[in-house]
């Protein structure tokens, strides 16, 4: 922790009503306070502080209007059936952002202090976890380039953030597979770029893909990579998952590829259940010769937003593909358990993950 790191809190004077948890969605509602530290290249990351929740003046030459300086993560809050509320691998996120940072020149986060901040934050809003079946509070921390300048080099200010928001589903199909696009038209990210990194412009580059799958009827994109266009990156908003006949497949880490805390966790959860997972580059033909040969068993993405989505059905070059019956299969539903199970506290949690809320 930095040596002078202290939180200034001012609370609210007027509360929201707590929402409806059967009606929550995602990413719609948001709690009372947030959290906002500065950096000045004089004085480095300073003024940490809860307010609350406001809108945010700024001036229309901010950096990140123009060059999209900006880095964000994504974690939860779980309920526990004992009433405490923990976090699950924070450090993860942390870690994250920093490499975010470092390859988008924003001023890296102690990352101590950044634990610090959200356990404090997610203290004061304890209220707003909730705890209907899977119910979660979404953590939101972001940096924005502040300083008003059109030029193109790295900002010498920025605000860090948190914001939190209390979620259901990502998916309206909760637990019930999503149908995916292959996109074999636009691309996501390419080697060298920023594709690891949690930056909202990988995401705004998925959008006019997006659109069109949606258009199509389908839930999600799924990217192939940027160069031949060939082997398998990763989902819009999840890392995706094969469970062949031997091994369980997942994209390797090459570079395009987010570096996800849910993927991460699942090649863990998958081993101590005694799969063989194997990260490598899996190309879209691998993955459609298996289906002809009936050998592609489940599909499934993973994501903190997403947690375990399966997948029921493939578009890839036109070719329409149902995984296994369209329902969730038997291993999705134990991994969906078991993680679900140890982030809401009602499993033992041998590996460690999980981190109450007491700074
Ligand atoms: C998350 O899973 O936290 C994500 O960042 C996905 C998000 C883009 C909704």
């Amino acid at each position: 922790m930095s040596k002078d790191f202290n939180i200034q809190i001012t609370r609210t004077t007027c509360p929201k009503a707590k929402p409806d948890e059967a009606n929550l969605g995602f990413g719609r509602i948001f709690t009372d306070h947030m959290f906002l530290m500065d950096y000045t290249t004089e004085n480095g990351w300073h003024n940490a502080r809860i307010e609350p929740y406001h809108a945010l003046a700024m001036d229309p030459a901010s950096m990140v209007f123009h060059y999209a300086q900006e880095c964000f993560e994504g974690l939860k809050a779980y309920r526990r059936p004992d009433g405490k509320v923990q976090l699950f691998r924070p450090m993860k996120n942390i870690e994250r952002m920093n490499r975010t940072n470092r390859r988008l020149c924003i001023p890296e986060l102690d990352a101590d202090d950044a634990l610090k901040a959200i356990q404090t934050l997610v203290k004061l809003e304890e209220d707003f976890v909730p705890s209907l079946d899977g119910t979660s509070l979404y953590i939101r921390p972001f940096i924005i380039a502040t300083e008003p300048h059109l030029g193109v080099k790295p900002a010498d200010s920025y605000l860090f953030c948190i914001i939190l928001s209390p979620v259901g589903a990502y998916y309206k199909e909760g637990l019930n597979p999503v149908k995916i696009f292959v996109e074999d038209e636009y691309v996501r990210a390419v080697k060298g770029g920023i594709g690891y990194a949690k930056a909202g412009a990988n995401y705004v580059a998925s959008l006019a893909a997006q659109v069109k799958a949606h258009e199509l009827g389908y839930s999600q994109v799924l990217w192939l990579d940027g160069v031949e266009h060939k082997y398998v990156d990763e989902v819009g908003a999840m890392n995706i998952f094969f469970v062949l006949e031997g091994e369980v497949v997942t994209p390797e880490l090459v570079g395009s590829i987010l570096p996800g805390v849910t993927r991460d966790s699942c090649i863990n959860l998958l081993r101590s259940f005694g799969y063989t997972v194997n990260e490598r580059r899996i190309s879209i033909d691998e993955i459609i010769a298996a289906h002809e040969n009936g050998k592609l068993l489940e599909v499934f993405g993973t994501g903190t937003a997403a947690v375990i989505s399966p997948v029921g059905e493939l578009n890839a070059h036109g070719k329409k593909m149902t995984i296994g019956t369209g329902e969730i299969g038997t291993l999705s539903q134990k991994l969906y358990d078991t993680l679900t199970g140890i982030q809401w506290g009602k499993l033992e949690d041998t590996f460690n993950w999980t981190v109450g809320i007491d700074a």
